[in-house]
């Protein structure tokens, strides 16, 4: 258990696909490069999605159609138990689009890049939940126009969800906690360098260090499903 003294109270965790990883969840970058074969940018830029939206919707049809498949792994539910357990503020934000963290039971999570059972009319801007396939004519439940519906994730190019909440949540809190990630993309990865800027102990769990690396105070390299929970534990105490 930490010491009171010790004791932060407001947490910031960031999460990548490190943490689904353990649950068979493919990671992003690939030692290709590839993500599960495909260029990101032939996948997920809104240009590609312009230029062939029966390839960008089979892509993130797979994906949906692939959660069903999986699990919550350790790492995820050690999240939720920090979760339902720590009294102070606590956020978790996830750079995923799977919906493992709120499967394993997490509450005060944000999808930073959107979620794959989620769409968005681009006819008539709605965005609702989204179960199965999408598919290029999938109907807008909302206006129920056809074909207009993509899905509710954020492509390079694009702005991120709930930047300002992360933020002032950022600027707040006194421990920042990043875990599976690779550190390659912005604005997330520079939540390190905000957190530590206004005073925060800045703790890194990656299967190898980050690419912001530097900016952390301790790296714990293992998996995911091992070092969150011995973390999560080592907070809370027995
Ligand atoms: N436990 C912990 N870390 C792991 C594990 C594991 N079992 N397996 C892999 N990792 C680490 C890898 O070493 C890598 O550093 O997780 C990191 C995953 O990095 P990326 O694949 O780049 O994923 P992420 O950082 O989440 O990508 C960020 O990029 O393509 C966009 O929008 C997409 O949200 C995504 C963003």
């Amino acid at each position: 258990m930490v010491a009171n003294a010790e004791r932060p109270h407001a947490i910031l965790v960031l999460t990548g696909a490190g943490v689904s990883a353990d649950s068979g969840v493919a990671t992003f970058r690939g030692p290709d490069g590839l993500w599960e074969g495909h260029r990101v940018e032939d996948v997920a830029t809104p240009e590609a999605f312009r230029r062939d939206p029966d390839l960008v919707h089979a892509f993130y049809d797979a994906r949906r159609a692939k959660l069903e498949t999986v699990q919550p792994n350790a790492a995820h539910q050690a999240l939720a138990r920090l979760d339902a357990e720590w009294p102070g503020e606590l956020l978790i934000v996830t750079q995923n689009v799977d919906d493992l963290h709120e499967r394993g039971g997490a509450r005060r999570l944000l999808h930073l890049h959107g979620e794959l059972k989620r769409g968005w009319c681009l006819g008539c801007g709605e965005r609702f939940a989204w179960e199965g396939e999408m598919g290029a004519v999938a109907v807008c439940p909302s206006c129920d126009t056809a074909g207009k519906v993509r899905p509710d994730i954020v492509w390079f190019g694009e702005m991120p969800y709930e930047m300002e909440r992360i933020d002032a949540a950022l600027q707040r809190c006194d421990l920042f906690v990043s875990i599976g990630t690779s550190g390659a993309v912005y604005p997330a990865a520079g939540f390190v360098q905000t957190a530590l800027y206004c005073g925060a102990r800045c703790l890194e769990m990656n299967l190898e260090p980050s690419q912001g690396s530097i900016f952390f105070h301790e790296t714990r390299l293992g998996r995911a499903a091992e070092l969150v929970p011995a973390w999560v534990e080592e907070l809370l105490g027995g």
